[in-house]
């Protein structure tokens, strides 16, 4: 089977990943740093916050890691990231998710300094990410228009199709994609005809949390797949494209690993050093 097609975000990440270490190398006095707070010990987000914490290590980016107790409260949660908000020496700020059921995650996603929203799920982020005035996007949108722009896949007047509303994915990107002049179409699960839609796309984007949901009825030969699955299926990592027969009648597709998933990570590292660059502009004036 050729693999000619593959859009690996492998390369591409650490490409970026480089050019930050360039960067963070360089820097004489004060690093980025970078604190990721996990509540509870969920085995999937372990796994997450150890690829985070890695790419902070070989980027030189100062990556600290908080575990706090599956049950603490909201107040107290809350009172920690606002201690962290007030911490000169931090700059990025993560929450990881899924967050367990007493807390308010949308509440967290507000009290994250809007200066030190390295996720980018800050509503006030969100809101300059609709405008198009945002220095800071959510990682994973940032990472799948790179990838992209990287294989000058034309955007503007481009159909794409987004399957998944997420506040993490479909909205943002869908969002990004039109300030790109690309014709969006937003689907979920429950989208009548989804099949016959995704088929009409040039750039299909598949984030349903569902193995196996997009097989050749939904594609086309000139088709771009990105595959934003994460899931588990019989102990093995897959995305939402059936990969083995979609990916020979396409013309581009990003794998699962190696695609989307270490493309966050290089984007959220790159926003924490955005983050960063904005706080030394803002303590200099
Ligand atoms: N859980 C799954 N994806 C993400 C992400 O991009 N950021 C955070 N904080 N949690 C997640």
């Amino acid at each position: 089977m050729s693999l000619q097609n593959l859009i690996s975000g492998k390369e591409l990440s650490k490409i970026i990943l480089t050019k930050i270490k360039d960067q963070v190398t360089k820097m004489v006095g004060e690093k980025p740093q970078l604190v990721i707070v996990q509540v509870g010990n969920n085995p999937a987000s372990n796994k997450y916050i150890q690829h985070k914490l890695r790419a902070c290590e070989y980027t030189g980016i100062i990556g600290t890691h908080l575990v706090f107790p599956e049950t603490i409260s909201q107040v107290d949660l809350e009172k920690q990231i606002i201690t962290l908000n007030q911490e000169e020496q931090v700059h990025g700020i993560i929450v990881q998710l899924p967050l367990p059921k007493q807390i308010d995650e949308q509440r967290i996603n507000e009290i994250i300094s809007v200066t030190k929203d390295a996720d980018g799920f800050n509503p006030a982020t969100l809101g300059k990410v609709v405008l198009n005035t945002s220095t800071i996007f959510p990682a994973t949108p940032a990472g799948i228009v790179k990838l992209l722009e990287w294989k000058n896949i034309e955007l503007a007047g481009t159909n794409v199709v987004i399957i998944g509303r997420s506040n993490i994915v479909g909205k943002p990107l869908a969002n990004m994609l039109i300030n790109k002049s690309a014709t969006v179409t937003v689907c979920n699960t429950k989208t009548k005809n989804l099949q016959e839609i995704a088929a009409k796309a040039n750039i299909l984007v598949s984030a349903a949390g569902s193995a196996k949901l997009i097989t050749p009825k939904f594609v086309n030969e000139n088709m771009t797949i990105i595959d934003v699955g994460a899931n588990f299926v019989d102990g093995k990592y897959c995305g939402d494209v059936d990969f083995e027969s979609v990916q020979p009648l396409v013309k581009y597709i990003t794998p699962v690993p190696g695609g989307v998933g270490p493309m966050t990570i290089a984007c959220l590292l790159e926003n924490t050093l955005t983050s960063f660059k904005n706080q030394q502009i803002a303590t200099k004036n």
